[in-house]
């Protein structure tokens, strides 16, 4: 039972956030008016070492107060049509902000069919979203197809009206904004700067490149693995440093032929047919199941395949078109599982600045 309901809400959730985006365009002008709000702390995003610059749109700097509001807003779930539903409960924070191990995050596309949830982390540096990339920045996330356009106008009258009749977030949107009259804009604006402040940068990996831990020798073992071209060869598209992640839509040999078509819903090229947004490697000892659609359940499960499940599609990876089946021994496999178990961040996924406020 849990299952449809949470797709109904899901649906008019990110309904809900396609429309904002809509509308925020149009009231951009009276934002950037309202920009120099003397009672807006400044923020000061510290960037973690081997990080690139994150950009920052102009128009939506972050404050001390938006942060705030954005994090409040994630975890409350009046953002749902019968408020039983936030952001949080797909995107939790002790599984890097995942759907707690289930398979379908329900809705989110409702036209080509069911998806895994995504980790929110780092999202401030990520060229795109979703596994398709279907939007290009954290406020526009909903250039998502619009199905039922009635159907969202709706939901998102209904959004605003509730936060705008309560007790307390008008003065909180004030504070953050500038205005007590909350719109699209400054709600997803708001959102966005707490998503910007979500990093993860501090797992064991990282701790060893700085210097300040050291890899056990399977562990050592399994990094060498991850990087030889004709071993695991998992670095030339799950690039080590930073994200761990290049961003890129590829094919990864799931299938020979992709029931969701991936990043060709966005493009419509065939040469697009069953790619996806490479994902970035961290924390993903705790966000699984595992690909687009949470096929794997283990880690254990992911290296098989690209030992010896990858399928022949029309669009396959050249780094995997190549591959030579059971290159890896079941000993350098283990080895690998336990490399990827360094990128996990325990201090993200404790953190109290990412948790219910
Ligand atoms: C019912 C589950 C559910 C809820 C509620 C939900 N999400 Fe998601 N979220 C998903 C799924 C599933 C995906 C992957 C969708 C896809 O790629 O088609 C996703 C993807 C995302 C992404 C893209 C991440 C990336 O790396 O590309 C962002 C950002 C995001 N969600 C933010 C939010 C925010 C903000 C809210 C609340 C306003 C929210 N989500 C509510 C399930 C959910
Ligand atoms: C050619 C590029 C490429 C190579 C090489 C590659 N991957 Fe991937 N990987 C991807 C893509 C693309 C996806 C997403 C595929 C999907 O969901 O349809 C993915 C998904 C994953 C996932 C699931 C992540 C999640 O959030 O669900 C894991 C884990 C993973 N890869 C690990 C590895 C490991 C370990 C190696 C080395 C043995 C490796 N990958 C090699 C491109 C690659």
């Amino acid at each position: 039972m849990k299952l449809p309901k949470r797709l109904y809400l899901l649906k008019g959730l990110f309904a809900f956030l396609v429309v904002a985006v809509a509308v925020s365009a149009c009231k951009k002008d009276e934002v950037e008016e309202e920009e120099q709000i003397p009672s807006a702390t400044p923020y000061n995003l510290v960037i973690p070492a081997g990080f690139p610059a994150m950009n920052i749109p102009i128009d939506n700097e972050l404050t001390v107060e938006g942060i705030a509001l954005g994090r409040r807003l994630f975890y409350d779930p009046i953002l749902s049509s019968n408020n039983l539903v936030s952001c949080s409960s797909c995107h939790n924070q002790p599984m890097a902000f995942t759907d707690n191990g289930n398979q379908y995050s329900v809705g989110v596309d409702s036209i080509a069919g069911f998806r895994n949830s995504m980790p929110i982390m780092n999202l401030g540096w990520s060229p795109n979203l979703f596994w398709d990339g279907g939007a290009t920045n954290i406020e526009s996330q909903a250039i998502a197809p619009i199905t039922d356009p009635i159907e969202m106008h709706q939901t998102l009258d209904a959004a605003l009206a509730k936060l705008n009749s309560h007790p307390e977030y008008p003065t909180l949107f004030n504070k953050a904004f500038g205005s007590s009259i909350i719109t699209s804009a400054t709600l997803i604006r708001a959102i966005a700067q707490f998503e910007r402040t979500v990093i993860s940068a501090n797992s064991k990996y990282d701790q060893y490149v700085k210097g300040e831990a050291t890899l056990t020798t399977q562990e050592s073992n399994g990094m060498d693995v991850y990087m030889d071209v004709n071993k695991g060869n998992c670095n030339s598209c799950h690039t080590l440093g930073g994200t761990f992640t290049d961003y890129e839509f590829r094919n990864n040999g799931l299938d020979v032929v992709s029931t969701d078509e991936g990043r060709a819903r966005i493009t419509t090229l065939g040469g697009d047919i069953g790619k996806f947004k490479t994902p970035p490697l961290r924390n993903i000892s705790v966000t699984g199941p595992y690909m687009h659609d949470g096929r794997f359940t283990s880690l254990e499960q992911v290296v098989n395949h690209y030992n010896t499940g990858i399928q022949n599609h029309p669009n396959l990876a050249p780094q995997l078109a190549s591959a030579v089946p059971n290159r890896m021994n079941s000993q350098e496999m283990q080895d690998l599982v336990a490399f990827l178990n360094t990128f996990t961040d325990e201090s993200f996924l404790t953190n109290p600045a990412y948790g219910k406020p």
